[in-house]
């Protein structure tokens, strides 16, 4: 499973990048807001800075809602740098622009991704990723990892090649759960990629070899 860092700080994505577990980032307008991006050029500049940090796919997203300034938006980001992948939310001219950027092989992040269905429609205009949100439902009562469970389900029925897209994971056994069930990405905080280091019998099993280590050679 890919691990994509949901986040436009600039620390932590080279953080997870040194740590050699990165492959890749996604954005939204709400983390780039977080960082104090503001502006055309300043955005623009910023998803370069992203770019030139990682290996592996960008998601940068569009905040227009109709399908020309969706395009407008997207082939601009698109021609950044070859990293972009066009965030798009999922509504109908979503979808249309979706099918719009497959055909021009320009890649795709459909967003915002809460039903079964949604995820159907995504495979068929031929997105790269689809990004169902796994916290938010779970936020709302609703199994977010039935949906990550339903969605791979229908993908296999069909061969269909978008990836799955994990999204809105916040913690360790989401990313566990997400691994199991077979998604092809996950997408969360540095923080929830950390949390699955965490072992009290690794801390002590290596306090204790370290005693014993010391001991063996005179040291205390
Ligand atoms: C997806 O791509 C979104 O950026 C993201 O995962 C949303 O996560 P949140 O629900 O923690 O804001």
């Amino acid at each position: 499973m890919k691990f994509f860092i949901d986040t436009a700080n600039l620390d932590d994505i080279r953080e997870a990048h040194d740590l050699g577990i990165l492959d890749g980032v996604t954005t939204n307008p709400s983390l780039m807001a977080k960082e104090g991006i503001a502006g055309h050029d300043n955005v623009m500049k910023h998803y370069k800075a992203i770019c030139d940090l990682v290996d592996g796919d960008v998601s940068a997203e569009v905040i227009s809602t109709d399908f020309d300034g969706m395009v407008r938006e997207g082939e601009l980001l698109a021609q950044l740098d070859e990293k972009i992948v066009v965030k798009i939310p999922m509504i109908k001219d979503g979808i249309k622009a979706c099918a719009y950027f497959s055909a021009q092989g320009i890649k795709t992040n459909m967003t915002l991704v809460f039903s079964p269905g949604q995820a159907l429609l995504a495979a068929k205009a031929g997105a790269t990723y689809v990004s169902p949100f796994v916290g938010r439902l779970d936020d709302i009562s609703s199994d977010g990892l039935e949906l990550i469970s339903k969605i791979r389900h229908i993908y296999d029925n069909y061969g269909y090649e978008t990836q799955i897209l994990a999204a809105s994971v916040r913690h360790a056994m989401h990313i566990i759960n997400c691994a199991e069930i077979g998604a092809d990405v996950m997408t969360g905080p540095f923080s929830a990629m950390l949390s699955l280091l965490k072992h009290p019998l690794t801390d002590s099993g290596l306090a204790q070899f370290l005693a014993d280590h010391a001991k063996a050679n005179g040291g205390k």
